[in-house]
């Protein structure tokens, strides 16, 4: 296959390709099936990567594998096939621990995605140590993910949920979340890079304050490890939480990363088998980590795909990924900001991905629905991010977000798709 990148009629304002570097877009676009296709007639630009990553040829062969030749629940059977499922699920954890930096494999929690494992900490950490007056302070940038579950413990507990409040580039202003940190603080929850603005939070400083009056934090990953080498032993967060899908993995599988000791403290939260020692009717007694936390069947398929997308993203090392996707993202900046009547939401010195923007007098729905005839796929809403758009004046904004596959033709694809919007709508 030829990684020499076409010549492009350009609309773009920036000569990306020439500092890609090591990093080849168009060989690891060849990895993924799904964008091979056209759509409209036109070929498919997929820039919807912050609601879910497409997945390589990998991936989709390992869980056609597994479900051809290995499918067999875990844990408890005596057979070839359960015991060839059950080395694939938890030598996925294993590469999960590796991932992140984790000390150990029973620090990691296989959940439904990043939504469960923040009801999880809320449900189980929250309920256990959050009481009446107490404090959970999350930010203003939030996904509803990270907004909602400590609303329903604070409505239980008689506590408050205060926020740090954004500037209007979208980032955290540390200076307001210092002072809003204090004795009733039980718990600091934050996303590492928000999914509707892109910022990139300075979480190691975060965990440092907070630790200063000994509250934990946790880190809601899901648009971070995508784009970034996360390592949770450096961040010192105390939770760190993502989805697979986003990862270029399956769905229904997510991880919760936590400290031992805290894991341990924890009461469980679904009650059934796998996460038991015995049972009696007068006393159950629990498992050891990491089974406390994974009540019944748990997702193996999902947990033996995710380990393929780890694998799979250590061989394109995200870290010369990352570099490209940088430049990517300054790229479509400066292509957007020329667009006339065009504002990007979000404008943080330091972001991953997301471009939110909105166009002068054409609705978010109406600009994604003129890209998708041009074989472009953005996201337009509020992104479950309503206080976000709130704090900005918006209803809602249009979001493309890239991954590593994406390619400067890509990019211009959007710009002309963006233009015919103002043709058609103006
Ligand atoms: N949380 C996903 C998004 O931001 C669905 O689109």
């Amino acid at each position: 296959m030829s990684t020499v990148p076409q010549p492009l009629a350009s609309v773009l304002p920036c000569p990306l390709i020439d500092r890609a570097g090591p990093f080849d877009p168009y060989r690891v676009r060849a990895d993924f099936p799904v964008l091979k296709q056209s759509v409209c007639g036109k070929p498919l630009v997929y820039l919807d990567n912050a609601a879910t990553a497409q997945k390589p040829r990998v991936v989709i062969d390992t869980l056609q594998r597994y479900y051809a030749c290995e499918n067999a629940n875990i844990h408890r059977g005596v057979h070839h096939l359960s015991q060839i499922a059950t080395d694939a699920y938890e030598g996925a954890r294993t590469r999960v621990r590796h991932f992140l930096n984790a000390a150990q494999d029973r620090e990691i929690i296989f959940v439904r995605g990043t939504t469960e494992g923040i009801n999880l900490v809320a449900q189980t950490w929250g309920r256990q140590q959050v009481g009446e007056g107490d404090e959970i302070l999350i930010s203003a940038m939030e996904h509803h993910s990270n907004i909602v579950p400590w609303q329903i413990l604070c409505e239980e507990k008689g506590a408050k949920l205060c926020v740090i409040p954004i500037n209007d580039r979208g980032e955290l202003m540390l200076d307001e979340y210092e002072k809003r940190l204090n004795g009733r603080t039980r718990l600091v929850s934050v996303a590492h890079v928000s999914n509707a603005l892109g910022t990139l939070n300075p979480v190691r400083e975060i965990v440092d304050l907070a630790h200063r009056w000994g509250v934990p934090v946790l880190v809601d990953g899901a648009q971070a490890v995508p784009h970034l080498k996360v390592d949770v032993r450096e961040l010192d967060c105390d939770f760190y939480i993502f989805s697979g899908h986003k990862l270029y993995g399956p769905t229904g599988i997510g991880v919760l990363y936590g400290k031992a000791d805290l894991l341990a403290s924890m009461p469980p939260y679904h009650g059934g088998g796998n996460m038991i020692k015995s049972v009696t009717f007068e006393k159950t007694t629990y498992a050891d980590l990491p089974n406390k936390f994974e009540a019944g069947t748990p997702p193996i398929a999902g947990g033996i795909g995710l380990g393929a997308a780890i694998n799979y993203l250590n061989q394109v090392g995200l870290d010369r990924a990352a570099v490209y996707e940088e430049d990517l993202l300054s790229c479509a900046t400066e292509a957007l900001s020329r667009i006339p009547g065009l504002s990007i939401i979000g404008t943080a010195p330091r972001k991953v991905s997301v471009l939110s923007f909105v166009i002068e007098d054409i609705h978010p729905h109406d600009i994604g629905t003129v890209l998708d005839q041009e074989g472009v796929a953005v996201r337009a809403g509020h992104h479950c991010a309503q206080p976000v758009m709130q704090h900005f004046g918006v209803p809602a904004t249009t979001r493309a977000a890239t991954a590593f596959y994406n390619t400067p033709e890509d990019l211009d694809a959007l710009v002309r798709g963006l233009h015919k919007a103002i043709e058609v709508f103006r």
